[in-house]
């Protein structure tokens, strides 16, 4: 995949100093196409463009992307629920595309995210990984999320999905 005229290596991974200036901004219509394309690189059952379209159009203040010298490189799409209770926001999905991992977008966007729900009022934020997306659960680890609880089969093949919370204050 080629990235800026010259700012990969023949293996696809980008050279560290040549790292393009990141910018988070919400998410637009015409970014569909790229959020989809990474959605499909990183997913094993990828939502299609048209459920990102709609999540897109349902939740405009909390679907973000990050961009790279001005090409989509991540994205993340949330909501909040209300409880009755309490509010809390829910991170839905979460990519970035495979070139660019491992630089702290991925940081930036949950921190972005975590931002709105915070001025949103949210007590806490929640979100389901694979029991198999190890790498994900020790990133979110990272971000000082924690396994709560699992839920048996929530994914469409059977897998369990492992609930991992981040409380504020
Ligand atoms: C998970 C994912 C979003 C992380 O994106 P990223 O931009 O590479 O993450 P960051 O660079 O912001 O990493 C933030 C922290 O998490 C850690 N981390 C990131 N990926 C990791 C991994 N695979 N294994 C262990 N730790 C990881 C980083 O080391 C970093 O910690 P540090 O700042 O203390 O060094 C990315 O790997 C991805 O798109 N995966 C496929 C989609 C996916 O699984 N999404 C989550 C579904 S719930």
């Amino acid at each position: 995949m080629k990235v800026n005229g010259g700012a990969t290596k023949a293996n696809g991974t980008l050279q560290g100093h040549m790292l393009p200036e990141i910018t988070i901004r919400r998410a637009r219509p015409g970014d569909i196409p790229d959020i989809a394309r990474i959605e499909q690189e990183s997913f094993p059952d990828p939502w299609d463009a048209a459920v990102l379209a709609e999540t897109l159009a349902l939740l405009p203040e909390t679907f973000f992307v990050a961009t790279a010298g001005g090409r989509v490189a991540g994205f993340v799409a949330g909501g909040l629920e209300d409880t009755g209770e309490e509010v809390y926001g829910h991170i839905c999905n979460i990519a970035v595309d495979p070139v660019f991992r491992k630089r702290g977008i991925a940081r930036r966007l949950v921190a972005r995210e975590e931002q709105q729900f915070a001025v949103s009022l949210a007590t806490g934020i929640q979100l389901e990984v694979r029991v198999s997306n190890t790498p994900a659960q020790a990133f979110y680890r990272r971000l000082g999320y924690r396994p709560v609880f699992c839920i048996a089969g929530y994914y469409a093949n059977g897998e369990d999905a492992v609930v991992m919370m981040k409380w504020f204050g």
